[in-house]
């Protein structure tokens, strides 16, 4: 049969979609490296300073890992060969799961901790099935309520939508600098079953959650708190353990969330809560239930990643990121792009429109580095930026350099503009 001229629908539509995101400087692309993810990256043959990853120990590429994941495979084999609840649960998910409900054991009473394939897969499955609770009592016009903060990743927003739909419940967006809102919004709130989700590191703009607070109204209005530390396990904490040593809290109504893709250098999420919280997800998590389990030697490679975290060198590595960022702080100096004072490895400089964003990655580009701009729906409209990264296997020289080199970019593009101006 011939085939027909004229493109069938999906297509016009997809071409339709194509062209608004070209039209709105909003079309993505995917970059191929040719090298292991680190602070020197191979790029369509170029070599690239990176400032982008969220390898924020330098654990991706680390040799004691490569040598675990090896070892994983020995003796694991590659693959998993169905979801845990058939016959895709290892001996390796148990010694990672025990290892990890150990990490938040002096934050969360009773923890017990389950590993996911992704931390989008863990904060669907962690949301969808906590609202749930809530459905029994929700029949009786009890209803349920979910509080998540504006600026929230994509996976706990679309957690929330997911969960809303299938309870019904009613989502409240909340400002995670103006708490007494939050407090207020719960104050007249009758549901039965009450959520507040939020980021731990907010992902964009690297400042910390207000964790113990967000615990007092969450206590105060017998609120279950999820808090998603995906950017915060390994770099917070003495131990790396993550936002909830950093402040020192201790509650059983936390639901810890924590991913082993960013700073333990490997791939994977956890969810850390109490052992009967936990025993729903197992139960009535759909995500978790319906996907095949992670391979075994992922499993025992974040074991391995999880001993450099707590050890001597997580310590030491930590302690260089400290000083990394003490450098940016005291020596970057910017007229127009605003800085932000987050004192995590994520340093965001906002530029505005994605025009000046993605012409200011252009030019780092062309400099030798691999800083992408960051534009909506990732960040909020008017505020595309560039987010820049730090990794522990980044020398002070390095960042030194970068400062130096955004410098001299800033004043160029500012310059050129008002030349064009007069
Ligand atoms: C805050 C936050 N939560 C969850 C995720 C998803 O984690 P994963 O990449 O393991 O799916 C990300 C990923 O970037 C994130 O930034």
């Amino acid at each position: 049969m011939k085939p027909s001229t004229t493109p069938f629908t999906a297509l016009t539509l997809a071409q339709q979609q194509l062209d608004v995101l070209d039209a709105n400087l909003l079309r993505r692309r995917l970059k191929q490296t040719q090298s292991p993810c680190d602070v020197a990256v191979t790029v369509g043959g170029r070599q690239l300073k990176a400032f982008c990853s969220n390898d924020y120990l330098g654990f991706a590429n680390h040799p004691k890992l490569i040598a675990a994941m090896a070892e994983g495979a020995e003796r694991y084999g590659v693959g998993s060969g169905a979801s845990h609840l058939i016959s895709g649960h290892s001996q390796a998910h148990d010694l990672l799961e025990a290892e990890l409900a150990r990490t938040q054991a002096e934050h969360i009473d009773e923890a017990r901790a389950l590993f996911f394939c992704t931390g989008y897969l863990a904060n669907i499955t962690a949301i969808t099935a906590l609202a749930g609770l809530g459905l029994q009592a929700a029949k009786q016009n009890a209803g349920i309520s979910i509080y998540s903060a504006k600026l929230n990743h994509a996976s706990l927003i679309d957690g929330v939508k997911l969960a809303a739909a299938q309870t019904k419940a009613a989502v409240h967006l909340f400002d995670h600098t103006k708490l007494a809102d939050l407090n207020n919004m719960l104050q007249a709130d009758s549901s039965s079953h009450k959520l507040i989700v939020t980021d731990g590191v907010f992902s964009m703009d690297g400042d910390l959650a207000p964790v113990a607070d967000l615990l007092a109204i969450a206590e105060a209005h017998d609120a279950l708190l999820i808090v998603d530390d995906a950017h915060g396990f390994g770099v917070l904490g003495k131990y790396g353990h993550g936002i909830l040593e950093h402040f020192q809290i201790q509650s059983d109504r936390i639901v810890y969330i924590g991913t082993l893709g960013k700073a333990a250098g490997v791939s994977g999420a956890f969810v850390c809560a109490h052992k009967t919280l936990l025993e729903c997800l197992i139960q009535k998590g759909r995500p978790y239930i319906y996907s095949t389990a992670t391979p075994p030697a992922i499993a025992h490679t974040v074991l391995a990643s999880l001993r450099l975290i707590e050890g001597e060198e997580g310590q030491a590595r930590r302690a260089h990121l400290n000083q990394l960022i003490a450098i940016w702080h005291h020596e970057l100096q910017l007229h127009h792009w605003q800085m932000s004072s987050s004192m995590t490895p994520i340093q965001p400089l906002v530029l505005g429109s994605n025009a000046a964003a993605l012409s200011a990655s252009k030019q780092l580009d062309e400099a030798g580095y691999w800083i992408p701009a960051i534009r909506p729906p990732t960040v909020p409209e008017g505020s595309a930026r560039l987010r820049i990264t730090f990794s522990a296997n980044h020398s002070t020289q390095a960042v030194r350099e970068l400062i130096a080199e955004l410098q001299k970019i800033e004043a160029l593009v500012y310059t050129a503009s008002e030349t064009k101006a007069v």
